[in-house]
């Protein structure tokens, strides 16, 4: 059997062993979002330590875990942490808590993520809905020997973002009064900052925010058939378009102090796409 799909079950069953719950939605907690279980009832935690196989650095002191619980009444498992490919890991490690929240059970992924802005009228604290994505500055996770069992050799990108969760997130920012812009997400590996001349060349292109994550997710979330959706905090406006350098501990700072609408908007969402699992 494939090596990875190999590993990626061994990791669903010890999982399975210790778990006894399906979730219907994946969510990654970006920046901002780190206590959003505080709104969940929370069923259950794994830490990915305790996962046998599952990528943690043995530098990093407080690698993440995942948490079941239920949002108003959906069942959701979320990833309190990420991997990241600037972290020196391979593509499909960085990918394999996606593919196994799928095997869990999740039909919907939902990306959240900070990210430097380009879009003109941005501004540090905005969120983007992430309508579509460049990922082609970043190793592609399906490289290598296909893996059958989770989707097909060429799979079609033409519409990674799922429209129905977009109109769900879209409704959602407007009766909440809070403000939302919509955007294409690019990734770039880290762990710099990009150069003022990138982020232009990422404007060129056509992209609205730049970050260090979720296109390859997305990628492999697609790959098997994943419904996605994806919102960006706009943490600060990227290298060059203001004339402060970026410092990470602002960037945090700005995404924890829109967290609250961020937790708001990601909580009701979720809530709605309820009524259509
Ligand atoms: N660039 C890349 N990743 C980021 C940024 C940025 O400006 N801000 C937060 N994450």
């Amino acid at each position: 059997m494939n090596k990875i799909y190999e590993k990626l079950l061994r990791c669903k069953e010890d999982v399975r062993r210790k778990i006894n719950f399906t979730p219907k939605i994946g969510l990654v907690l970006g920046s901002g979002l780190g206590d959003f279980a505080n709104e969940m009832k929370i069923e259950a935690t794994l830490n990915y330590h305790d996962i046998e196989g599952f990528p943690v650095s043995t530098v990093a002191g407080h690698a993440g875990r995942f948490i079941f619980g239920y949002v108003g009444e959906v069942p959701v498992v979320c990833m309190q942490g990420r991997v990241h490919y600037y972290e020196g890991y391979p593509m499909e490690d960085v990918v394999l808590p996606i593919r196994l929240m799928k095997l869990l059970g999740a039909e919907i992924l939902f990306l959240t993520n900070a990210a430097g802005g380009i879009l003109q009228g941005m501004k540090a604290g905005d969120f983007m809905l992430i309508t579509g994505q460049i990922a082609s500055f970043v190793p592609s996770p399906l490289v290598g020997a296909n893996i059958e069992e989770l989707g097909t050799r060429f799979p079609d990108m033409s519409h990674i973002y799922d429209e129905d969760l977009q109109t769900i997130v879209k409704k959602t920012a407007l009766e909440n009064n809070i403000p939302l812009k919509q955007g294409v997400y690019i990734q770039m590996t880290g762990p710099q900052y990009e150069s003022p001349e990138e982020v232009a060349m990422c404007r060129t292109l056509g992209a609205g925010a730049v970050g260090m994550s979720t296109a390859c997710e997305a990628v492999a979330a697609n790959h098997m058939g994943m419904k996605i959706v994806g919102i960006s905090c706009i943490a600060n406006m990227a290298a060059g378009i203001t004339p402060t350098p970026l410092a990470h501990t602002e960037i945090q700072e700005t995404a924890d102090r829109v967290a609250p609408d961020f937790r708001k908007l990601v909580y009701e969402s979720i809530c709605r796409m309820g009524e259509i699992l």
